[in-house]
């Protein structure tokens, strides 16, 4: 039988990335955990080596931090067992916009997306000369909302879901499966880490749930996952108002409204 390929997942010392650890080691998948937290992913090591018996490895890593980023490239540069990234790791950020720190933003700017790019760009150009692998990054309805309040966290995750579809226009021809899965409010502590309030929050998806759901997507190989979205068609109607648009760009001469009377 063929072995399965490892899976790296990252943020997987908590909520959705511990989950995906749980969902694929149970799927027979060996796995690298990487976070800041090593012994909360050890103690989740420990319980899924013994529950499914797969092998499991540990890699500590901030991924705000270069050397500790690029750590993570190397072993995923280098480790042709790893044939899916899951690029889960993130966080958001609570407040208005112009009382947020630069160095927050930085920070921020730096987890949700220099770290996801780079993650990608390193997975996708071995995977494509193999001709086989899949990225899942996890991204937020967040993205698709300017009307949440939540400008620089939501501008992270719209960078996340059209990174996946660029991605996927490039890489499908060349065997590499990319998948956008797009959460809405879910129970982890996602919440609480950014000290943001849920109050007004009257309802949150349990995490096995959304993971379970992504996953169905992921093995029908779907670009883009909204887990919570009971209408795809509204997903596909969004994307052909957009593709509508494409003609237009073309254009070498300003629209109509645009010239200035002469
Ligand atoms: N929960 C939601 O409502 C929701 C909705 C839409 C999208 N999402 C997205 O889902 C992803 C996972 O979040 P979650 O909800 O599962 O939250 P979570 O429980 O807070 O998990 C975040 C994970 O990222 C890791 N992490 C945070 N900062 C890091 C750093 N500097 N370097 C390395 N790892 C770091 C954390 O581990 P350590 O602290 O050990 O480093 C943890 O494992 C995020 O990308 C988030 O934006 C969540």
């Amino acid at each position: 039988m063929t072995k399965l390929p490892s899976v790296l997942i990252t943020g997987a010392s908590s909520g959705i990335g511990a989950t995906y650890a749980d969902r694929f080691a149970r799927r027979g998948h060996d796995l690298v955990l990487v976070a800041r937290d090593g012994a909360r992913m050890e103690a989740l090591a420990a319980r899924l080596r013994q529950d499914t018996g797969v092998a499991i490895d540990i890699l500590p890593a901030d991924l705000t931090q270069r050397e500790d980023l690029a750590r993570v490239e190397a072993r995923l540069r280098e480790d042709e067992t790893i044939g899916i990234l899951i690029n889960n790791a993130g966080a958001a950020l609570s407040g208005a916009f112009d009382e947020q720190s630069l160095d927050d933003i930085e920070r921020l700017v730096a987890l949700n997306t220099t770290a996801v790019v780079r993650l990608a760009n390193v997975a996708a150009s071995r995977f494509a000369k193999a001709g086989s692998g899949a990225i899942i990054n996890i991204a937020s309805v967040v993205g698709l909302v300017p009307e949440f309040g939540q400008t620089v966290y939501g501008a992270t995750k719209a960078f996340v879901t059209f990174l996946s579809q660029g991605m996927t226009h490039e890489l499908a021809p060349k065997g590499v499966y990319v998948q956008a899965v797009l959460p809405a409010a879910t129970a982890t502590e996602i919440w609480q880490r950014a000290g943001a309030d849920t109050s007004t929050l009257h309802t949150m998806m349990r995490v096995d749930e959304l993971v379970d759901a992504a996953l169905v997507g992921f093995d029908r190989r779907e670009t883009i996952t909204i887990p919570p979205l009971p209408d795809a068609a509204q997903w596909d109607n969004y994307q052909a108002a957009r593709q509508a648009m494409l003609p237009g760009f073309g254009n070498a001469r300003a629209a109509e409204r645009y010239r200035a009377a002469s």
